[in-house]
């Protein structure tokens, strides 16, 4: 690969690779999970999670990526020449149309909402969740309005693919990035000040050690990849741009401490405002669509916070969406010698279109929702929308993440993992045996939270759950 596309810094990589792992994730749903399961007990096991076996994989991807220079169908076949292993790539590329085709619905809901929050439509839902409610679940059953939000996304989303990966990715996530994170800030602090705003902070970090069920460590775990973007070959994918100058144990702490980072100061600026509100902190998924429409009102300048903090959402919504289709992208780039404008455009519509039938099937209004929605909901016992997510986020990552550890055990080998990943210096049989033990309990995990789901899903009763 002579042209392969480089990251123009390493700050601009860490940005891009925390933007793709920062995202909905991070700010709609670890506040809520940890609010449901027992606060900062929640949050201790979820960084154990993410240090043990998110780190673990995060590196195992980097590495993959940067040793070949390829994208994930193209680095396992460059690795594990002629077998079975480009199935993970192939895996890794259709649980991102999966992801995506749901995730730009959402995409869509939040833009809408900027929208609602700038033209004062929050005043009306001013200490009323359940008006918001309403609200909420007749937009998003609506027909063709949740559409042209999701197009809209959709579209920015090509736009900066297309521009390419230090024009566009790399360029658009060190304006976002700052962004995101200097909000979230100024909205934290906001939240702190509110009377009562401290309670919301108690509720986040004081373990509540009661409320820690073994399914919540579960929930905990399989968040661990979905909020790193681990288990589709993002991270590999990311990493083919790197050059061999780069500290990959360094950048993936980066990552991970930002990523947690902004999880948890998203926590405080939505824990903070709900209880100075006196509302619910229960709202579950809730919690960002109705919960907080009908507390913005209630702060002076409501409009104002509920617009950035909608903007923030959007841009770490968008900065991951866009990590999702350059897999796809680099996929026809490498694998098949397109090019990126034809790639990503094509497949980028590809997808905006099965995300319109996930988008139908929460209401939608015509025939062929009544379909993707009830029909689903008769035979699978929930809508597409909800197939396309669990299918990503309960089997598809998981297995992927598992067969990654798995890889780097039995396949490519710890040694060669080491020397990629620090020359010859790293590789000394006391590593050796530190990167076996990780991968095997990242495999291990990865592996329960199937089987877990598996189980469940065929007898009805999980192992744990
Ligand atoms: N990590 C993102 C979030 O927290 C979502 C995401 C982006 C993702 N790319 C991914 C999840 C790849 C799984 C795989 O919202």
């Amino acid at each position: 690969m002579q042209n392969r596309e480089q990251w123009g810094s390493k700050l601009g990589f860490i940005l891009a690779a925390s933007g793709s792992a920062v995202g909905i994730g991070n700010i709609w749903k670890f506040p809520y999970i940890a609010g449901e399961n027992g606060g900062a007990a929640f949050t201790l096991v979820y960084l154990l999670c993410i240090l043990v076996v998110g780190l673990t994989i995060v590196i195992a991807e980097f590495a993959i990526g940067r040793s070949t220079q390829l994208s994930p169908v193209g680095a396992f076949e460059k690795l594990a020449p002629s077998s079975n292993w480009k199935w993970v790539g192939f895996l890794g590329v259709a649980s991102a149309f999966v992801i995506l085709s749901f995730y730009g619905v959402v995409g869509g809901w939040i833009l809408k909402y900027i929208f609602v929050s700038i033209s004062g439509g929050f005043e009306a839902l001013s200490s009323e969740p359940d008006v918001a409610k309403n609200l909420f679940v007749s937009f998003i059953s609506s027909t063709w309005s949740p559409i042209l939000f999701q197009i809209v996304f959709m579209t920015l989303c090509v736009y900066v693919i297309v521009n390419g990966v230090k024009d566009g990715i790399e360029n658009w996530s060190k304006i976002m990035m700052p962004i995101i994170i200097v909000l979230l800030f100024v909205l934290a602090i906001r939240g702190l000040t509110l009377p009562g705003g401290v309670e919301g902070l108690k509720f986040l970090f004081l373990p509540r050690f009661d409320e820690l069920t073994a399914s919540a460590i579960v929930l905990a775990l399989g968040h661990s990849f979905f909020t790193l973007s681990l288990g589709m070959g993002t991270m590999i994918t990311y990493g083919s741009y790197l050059n061999k100058k780069q500290n990959l144990l360094n950048s993936a702490l980066w990552v991970i401490a930002l990523d947690t980072a902004i999880a948890l100061l998203a926590g405080t600026a939505i824990f903070t405002s709900v209880f100075a509100a006196g509302a619910d902190p229960d709202g579950g998924p809730g919690l960002i669509f109705y919960i907080l429409p009908s507390i913005f009102p209630q702060l002076a300048y409501g409009a104002i916070w509920g617009t950035l903090f909608f903007t923030l959402l959007f841009m770490a919504a968008l900065t991951s969406a866009i990590s999702i289709l350059e897999v796809v992208t680099a996929y026809f780039i490498d694998q098949k010698g397109w090019s990126r404008n034809r790639a990503t455009i094509q497949f980028g519509a590809i997808i905006t279109i099965v995300g319109v039938f996930c988008s139908f099937s929460m209401g939608g209004g015509i025939n062929i929702a009544e379909y993707f929605g009830s029909s689903f909901q008769h035979y699978l016992g929930e809508t597409f929308f909800d197939v396309m997510d669990n299918l990503s986020s309960k089997y598809m990552l998981p297995f992927g993440g598992m067969m990654t550890a798995i890889f780097i055990l039995l396949r490519w080998g710890v040694p060669s993992f080491l020397s990629e990943f620090g020359g010859e210096n790293l590789d000394s049989e006391r590593n050796r045996l530190v990167v076996t033990i990780l991968c095997f309990i990242a495999a291990g995990v990865a592996g329960f939270i199937l089987l877990n789901e598996l189980i469940e899903t065929i007898t009805g009763n999980a192992i744990i759950g």
